[in-house]
């Protein structure tokens, strides 16, 4: 029987291109954001599979939509095989000390507390369904590197890899398993775009822009890459990981004779 894929986060960016990627290798995919019906690109987007996916309306913030969420799928599919926690979001790039309240409590609320409540109710579902798969999005902080302006996300994915990696140690011995997916660098709303949807300051700056050429990716090529090792997977706190050290570092020495212009 297909396999049945929760996706928080999937209106647009990486989610997205992993809704598709899952819909091609013949999955039943529910496809999640906070807008309460699916956006008009993702409905475009997946309709070549309309009949193998469905839309929830789920803000990770609130932990009933969560419950919702695990409870729709769950009728849709038949069960959750697969469930990714990847609603992420970014906070102002600027020193901490300048930053308000909300944006702070938003990001933990939802890179952290999205991804431990989401974590909780799939392993609780897929522990008494006797099967499933729960995956973590990290992000830059996940291999403790530190950039200045940026230390809140980096704090909320360090949390989210010691999590997973903790989660996983709960799991063992059990039929649930949970793993960690990293991306890299993608071209999406994520980076191309300020919080109040104006394209984001970095994207002024050369040295961010040689960086992101060098070694960033659109998100379609990751997906691509990371569902077929996912469906594969049966280890239990694997960690998928597209941008490796020796990759990164054969990017930047052949960065001057590949003329990659992600940001023009
Ligand atoms: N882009 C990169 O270079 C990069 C690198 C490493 C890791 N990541 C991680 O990859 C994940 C996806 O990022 P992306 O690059 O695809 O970004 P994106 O294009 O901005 O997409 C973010 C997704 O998260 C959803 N989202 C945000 N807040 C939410 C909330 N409270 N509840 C439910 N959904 C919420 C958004 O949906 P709505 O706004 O429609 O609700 C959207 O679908 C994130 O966890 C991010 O940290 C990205």
């Amino acid at each position: 029987m297909s396999q049945a894929i929760v996706i928080t986060g999937s209106t647009r960016g990486i989610g997205r291109c992993m809704a598709v990627e899952f819909l091609r290798r013949g999955c039943r995919v529910v496809a999640s954001g906070r807008p309460a019906e699916p956006p008009e690109d993702l409905r475009a987007a997946l309709a070549p599979f309309d009949g193998n996916w469905t839309y929830v309306s789920c803000d990770v913030r609130s932990t009933a939509a969560l419950e919702n969420l695990w409870t729709e799928a769950a009728a849709f599919g038949g069960g959750v095989d697969v469930w990714i926690n990847n609603a992420g979001r970014n906070a102002p790039h600027e020193w901490l000390a300048d930053t308000a309240q909300d944006p702070v409590d938003d990001l933990f609320a939802t890179n952290v507390g999205g991804v431990v409540h989401g974590s909780r109710i799939a392993a609780r579902g897929m522990l008494a369904q006797g099967r499933g798969a729960i995956w973590n999005m990290e992000g830059l902080g996940s291999n403790d590197m530190i950039q200045v302006k940026t230390i809140l996300y980096g704090t909320s994915k360090r949390a989210l890899t010691y999590f997973t990696q903790g989660l996983a140690k709960e799991l063992e011995g059990t039929p649930v398993r949970a793993g960690r997916l990293s991306p890299g660098m993608m071209l999406t709303d994520f980076i191309t775009k300020s919080a109040d949807g104006e394209p984001a300051p970095v994207l002024r700056d050369k040295s961010f822009r040689f960086v992101f050429n060098a070694l960033g990716d659109r998100p379609e090529t990751v997906a691509a890459f990371l569902v077929p090792r996912m469906l594969r997977n049966r280890r239990n706190g694997a960690q998928i990981a597209w941008l490796t050290g020796p990759k990164a570092f054969a990017r930047f020495l052949l960065a001057p004779f590949r003329h990659r212009n992600l940001i023009p």
